[in-house]
């Protein structure tokens, strides 16, 4: 719709900035000073949205049905918000914004929905894939914080998809399979079982696959595997390892690669020794991640 005359056009813009300052001015006696930042940032932000891009009201009730839909399929096992939030890269800014470099600590990436609390203990050199479907995959490394100090007792958790793109938490039972935690030994070295990551789509047969097939997209996820890793002292580490030259690594749907999150994924045929004096009867992989935590509250 063109706003006509000048005279017409000034009036137009006088009375989309009063809407707007009024609801910013309705915030004012916000009695927490953060909460009240952010509802005046987020409503002119919105606010501009709106404006610049001459939204419809068609296209805001489509937003709004959009919005429902995400709330109607999210329950405590498939989190709608926290997808949209991925492909729209606003988890990996978020993780920018609260991770900043720190010398030369491990990188983080996104957290992803598929993190279960309370997953079983595995010791070291056990099998975290408890029946997921895979080739076999031994993961070893070291964690250090970034002064080189080695970290005993860190706390490692660690979960996949299967073979079949799955997690646990995406089969029909409640079975339990490739995710568990483990502790660093005495010298800040760790070592288990699981399977060899392969690619997978991520939920989209939701709202958040049609909003990626509007907007030409895949819903692919590059290979990978997730780690998070705790210690007393140091910054919480939540990241991915991705395998070196696997599909995907240019066009992951969350924007989660990064060039030193890229680990070689070595292959070693059915019947030669594994690390742990095992010999796999299939062909199996091996990688090696080494962990560096940065301290609490250090960044350069
Ligand atoms: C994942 O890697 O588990 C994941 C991350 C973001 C969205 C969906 C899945
Ligand atoms: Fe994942």
């Amino acid at each position: 719709m063109s706003a006509g005359t000048d005279d017409e056009r000034l009036e137009r813009d006088r009375r989309e900035q009063f809407v707007t300052d009024q609801v910013i001015n309705s915030f004012a006696g916000t009695p927490d000073p953060r909460f009240q930042q952010l509802m005046e940032s987020l409503v002119r932000h919105v606010h501009s949205f709106v404006r610049e891009n001459r939204l419809t009201e068609a296209e805001w009730a489509q937003g709004i049905d959009f919005l429902t839909r995400c709330g109607h399929i999210t329950t405590d096992r498939r989190q709608e918000f926290i997808l949209l939030s991925d492909v729209l890269g606003v988890s990996m800014l978020t993780i920018a914004v609260n991770n900043p470099p720190a010398s030369n600590a491990t990188e983080a990436t996104v957290f992803g929905p598929f993190f279960v609390a309370d997953a079983p203990h595995v010791e070291l050199g056990g099998d975290i894939a408890q029946g997921a479907a895979g080739s076999p995959c031994w993961v070893s490394g070291t964690v250090h914080g970034t002064d080189g100090r080695s970290i005993a007792g860190a706390r490692l958790e660690v979960w996949e998809a299967d073979q079949d793109g799955f997690y646990d938490v995406q089969y029909d039972d409640d079975r339990t399979a490739g995710r568990a935690h483990l502790f660093s030994d005495a010298e800040g070295s760790y070592r288990f079982w699981a399977v060899t990551p392969t690619p997978y789509p991520i939920p989209d047969d939701g709202p958040v696959g049609d909003l990626l097939t509007a907007g030409g997209r895949g819903p692919m996820r590059a290979p990978h595997l997730h780690f998070m890793v705790t210690a007393p002292g140091y910054r919480r580490l939540v990241t991915h390892i991705f395998v070196r030259g696997g599909d995907y690594q240019d066009s992951d749907v969350v924007f989660g690669v990064k060039e030193s999150l890229l680990v070689d994924f070595i292959e070693h045929p059915a019947g030669t020794a594994a690390p742990d004096g095992s010999h796999p009867d299939r062909a199996w992989t091996s990688a090696h991640f080494d962990i560096i935590l940065a301290t609490e509250g250090e960044s350069s």
